[in-house]
């Protein structure tokens, strides 16, 4: 009898640690599953993290790569108005020829003076209202000019005054913005058509309004007073760019003076040669 108890509970004994060591074998292995779908989860999500690191560099690598290429299109591409020719800057190709020229319309002019047709229609507009506002226009004295034009002007400019003076007022062939045809040299209205480059102009109520109001047709003037450390040249009050007009209204309204400054570019005060 006592045999038969102490089989019992023998038997009751071995049941109860079976049942103890297979609840122990499922919480464990249960709880191995957990830990290992949470490391799984754990290195999903650092990869996932990973991914998007690699894709916001490559994203950002694009980006400034396009903007790069943007920024090439806008300051280097001699057909944008926004093109920044100076003397570290050259025309490129430095024989560039603009592919059409235009006349500006309505606007008296010593020789063929020629645009780009932007500029030229700019300027036609900016003429017609400049008359309507003070009775009195303008005449272009200089648009396009070739490099062999340029060549010209700076060997004469130079033997007449000197290398120093000669390159504070006229640019290197290659140099000049007027290849480009977005400058135009402006003096008063003139009967004689001798055009004589000077300050006269700015100082009448024609000249005061052009100075005005140009950056609303999309004029800049290029070369201000005591900015020939940025700009490269002395003051010239006659000399008008196009740039365009949100760029010229933007420069004007933020009080910005020079395109180097406008594009953060190195300041071109001299040649590199
Ligand atoms: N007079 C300006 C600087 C030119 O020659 O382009
Ligand atoms: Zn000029």
């Amino acid at each position: 009898m006592k045999r038969k108890l102490f089989a019992t509970r023998l038997a009751l004994a071995v049941g109860l640690l079976l049942i103890f060591a297979l609840f122990t074998f499922l919480l464990v292995s249960r709880s191995n599953q957990i830990a290992a779908a949470k490391r799984a989860q754990e290195m999903q999500i650092a990869r996932e993290q990973q991914t998007a690191v690699v894709d916001d560099f490559h994203h950002r690598l694009l980006e400034s790569a396009f903007a790069l290429q943007a920024r090439r299109n806008l300051i280097d591409n001699p057909v944008s108005p926004g093109v920044v020719v100076n003397k570290l800057r050259p025309v490129n190709p430095i024989d560039y020829v603009p592919a059409k020229l235009a006349k500006p319309e309505g606007v008296p002019h010593s020789g063929e003076q020629m645009l780009v047709p932007v500029a030229a229609s700019a300027a036609s507009q900016m003429y017609q209202d400049v008359r309507k506002a003070t009775g009195a226009g303008f005449t272009i004295c200089s648009g396009y000019r070739s490099y062999s034009l340029q060549k010209r002007l700076y060997d004469r400019e130079v033997a007449e005054f000197g290398l120093a003076q000669g390159e504070a007022y006229v640019a290197r062939p290659g140099h000049s913005e007027h290849q480009l045809g977005y400058a135009m040299d402006i003096m008063g209205d003139q009967p004689e058509n001798n055009c004589a480059l000077g300050s006269a102009y700015a100082a009448t109520p024609a000249g005061k309004w052009v100075r005005e109001n140009a950056y609303k047709y999309g004029f800049i003037l290029r070369y201000q007073e005591n900015l020939q450390h940025i700009v490269g040249f002395a003051a010239e009050e006659w000399h008008w760019r196009y740039v365009g007009v949100d760029r010229a209204k933007w420069m004007h309204d933020k009080g910005i003076k020079t395109l180097e400054e406008l594009f953060e570019l190195p300041y071109a005060p001299d040649y590199a040669d």
